[in-house]
């Protein structure tokens, strides 16, 4: 049997993640879930003031990016792995609607990108794992034996992200989560280095109307051919 690299790319809050996790426990494969690492990068970047309402000092982030250390360490009782910034657990801090409103303009400095692709890289060097994010097939593993693309309608998004906020309680209004994914959605797809573009070779799915079960079945079924191949 060997072992392959799968990408999972798409737009915000497709439930990429969900999948990702749950395919990678099956196959007993590594979870990466890279949006985790720009979130801490933005994180840093709102605790030390780089960035906030109306401004962003970019060189001051970039001169600070050798500070930033993210670390992922498997939590046995939740099942997957949860993210440090300089040996700090920030799992729950980057999933706040202030972290995901500055996400996406840090993700866009390429300086940002080239530190977190190359330690993705090295994520995956012995392949067995399965990572999501926006540039996985297409830059920091053009070379993944499985890539899937995952789209669901801008509505169908935001409603779930709705109630994933709501559930974890956060106080928010359902427009303001529909305008958070639409402006990312725009950001992430028109920057200059890596745009969110579906590789030629990536295989979509469009899982507005499947269930978590169903998108598992049909990629678990995808990567087991080649698995055995
Ligand atoms: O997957 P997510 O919504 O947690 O990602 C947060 C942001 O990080 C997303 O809006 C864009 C950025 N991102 C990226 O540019 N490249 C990746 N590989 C993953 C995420």
């Amino acid at each position: 049997m060997s072992k392959i690299i799968i990408a999972i790319d798409g737009f915000s809050s497709t439930g990429k993640s969900t999948v990702a996790k749950q395919l990678a426990k099956k196959l007993n494969y590594i979870y990466v879930d890279t949006g985790a690492m720009y979130r801490a990068v933005a994180y840093f970047a709102l605790e030390n003031e780089y960035i906030g309402e109306g401004f962003f000092k970019e060189e001051a982030l970039i001169g600070s990016l050798e500070q930033i250390n993210i670390t992922f360490k498997f939590n046995e009782t939740l099942g997957f792995a949860e993210v440090y910034l300089n040996g700090k657990n920030i799992e729950s801090d980057i999933r706040t609607l202030k972290v995901s409103k500055y996400v996406s303009p840090v993700a866009t400095l390429s300086e940002v990108r080239s530190k977190l692709v190359e330690q993705q890289q090295i994520m995956g060097k012995d392949k067995g794992i399965v990572m999501d994010g926006r540039d996985i097939g297409t830059v920091v593993f053009p070379e993944a034996e499985l890539k899937i693309f995952m789209t669901a309608s801008a509505e169908t998004r935001a409603t779930r992200r709705y109630k994933e906020l709501l559930e974890r309680g956060h106080d928010l209004s359902y427009e303001d989560v529909l305008e958070n994914v639409t402006t990312r959605d725009h950001i992430d797809s028109t920057r200059e280095d890596s745009p969110l573009v579906k590789a030629e070779d990536a295989i979509e799915i469009d899982n507005s109307y499947l269930t978590i079960e169903e998108q598992l079945a049909s990629i678990s079924e995808m990567a087991n051919q080649l698995i055995l191949k």
